[in-house]
């Protein structure tokens, strides 16, 4: 066992290359981060009114292909905005795997819905469909128009996918199954900027989708999200809805709904504006590593490197190594061996259906998940390595 964590250390350290600690992530500021937050500063427009707030959203738009991109104060916040603009409210239920970060279940938390845990496959880490299919067929029933669950009598109104370390979920095979049962689907793309999906970027697959710059992504914004949608009168929704919902007036204050005040600031998007020119040069770079880790991991039985799947093109945003099916016994002792070696490692999620706030949320047979949650340890991705 000892043996084993030894040789994937030696294998991790041949690909990084240097003795000083070396974090998951970390942020690159090499192009013209100072300049632009210097002059976010000098031109006093420091909140959410500001040049560089739309600059950064015509980049987005720009590059992922999207009609429109509101950006807000974090990823999560993105997520609650788009399950509110498809009808997203209390008592629903809301489908997402139970492989994926808190945020994904917190952002339906908020709004008082409930999440329901469903399957991921092994070969993309994302949601199942075929499963998600047959299992909505065994539990659901059509309700004036809508998928409910038998049990619960909730209504199932939406789906939110999570493109997984970066790798697009199968989007066509999944929305094939949400229009069956005429669920909505909300990309949970946080991971996924500069990832392709047959294609077409990641975001552009469902009705909303939901973007992180948090400082562990692959361009950062300090803390950041964007709303990703092709849909215009969503987009003005979004904007409103994020902006307060106040309606523009020179001197007025009027409000025409609760609001949020979730709009980035341009201090943050100044910062953002500099990453995203520098946004082929991270996702190269990113690729560039996986590959360097699958060349060194190639001969050593019991444990792989995840790989993007075919229909893909995946920015790698967070590299992942999967132990073989009965070799979970050394991941305790691989996490041990690497973070002693000043090699940042760390198990996937714990599975949301184990966390105490949501252990009573109705969920599928997760027996993927589970076997994952056992096998995916995280290894250094930054693009500078
Ligand atoms: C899958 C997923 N969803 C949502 C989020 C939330 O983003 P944020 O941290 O910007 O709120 C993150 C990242 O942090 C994430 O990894």
């Amino acid at each position: 066992m000892k043996n084993k964590a030894n040789t994937i250390k030696q294998a991790l350290k041949s690909v990084i290359n240097q003795d000083n600690f070396t974090p998951l992530h970390a942020p690159i500021f090499e192009g013209n981060e100072i300049a632009y937050v210097t002059d976010c500063i000098e031109s006093n427009f420091v909140s959410s009114v500001g040049e560089y707030v739309n600059r950064l959203e015509e980049m987005l738009q720009e590059y992922t292909g999207a009609k429109y991109a509101v950006v807000t104060v974090n990823g999560t916040a993105a997520l609650h905005v788009s399950l509110i603009l498809c009808d997203v409210v209390r008592d629903d239920e809301v489908l997402m795997p139970a492989l994926t970060f808190i945020a994904t279940a917190n952002a339906v938390s908020y709004i008082g819905a409930t999440p329901h845990f469903v399957e991921v496959d092994e070969e993309t880490l994302g949601v199942d469909a075929k499963k998600l299919d047959d299992y909505l067929s065994e539990i659901s029933s059509m309700k004036d128009g809508f998928c409910v669950n038998k049990q619960s009598r909730k209504r199932i109104k939406a789906i939110v996918p999570m493109h997984t370390f970066g790798h697009p979920v199968d989007m066509d095979a999944l929305n094939t199954v949400a229009k069956k049962y005429n669920i909505e689907v909300i990309e949970d793309a946080a991971e996924s900027l500069g990832s392709f999906y047959k294609g077409k970027h990641t975001g552009n697959h469902a009705k909303l989708s939901a973007i992180s710059f948090n400082g562990n992504k692959i361009i950062t914004t300090g803390g950041g999200g964007a709303i990703l949608t092709n849909d215009e009168v969503l987009a003005q929704k979004a904007k409103h809805i994020t902006t307060t919902a106040k309606i523009p007036h020179k001197w007025e204050f009027n409000h025409d709904m609760i609001g949020f005040n979730y709009r980035m600031p341009a201090l943050n998007a100044a910062l953002g504006v500099a990453q995203m020119e520098q946004m082929d040069k991270f996702v190269r770079a990113k690729r560039a590593l996986a590959l360097r880790y699958m060349e060194a991991f190639k001969d050593i039985e019991g444990v792989k490197i995840f790989k993007e799947p075919k229909y893909a093109q995946s920015n790698y945003w967070l590299g992942a190594l999967i132990l073989d099916k009965g070799y979970e016994d050394i991941r305790d002792e691989l996490l041990q061996v690497t973070n002693d070696a000043n090699i940042m490692t760390r198990p996937i999620w714990t599975l949301m259906s184990k966390l105490e706030m949501f252990k009573e949320c109705p969920k599928m047979n997760l027996s993927v998940s589970e076997s994952l949650e056992k096998r995916v340890i995280n290894i250094p991705s930054g693009a500078w390595l």
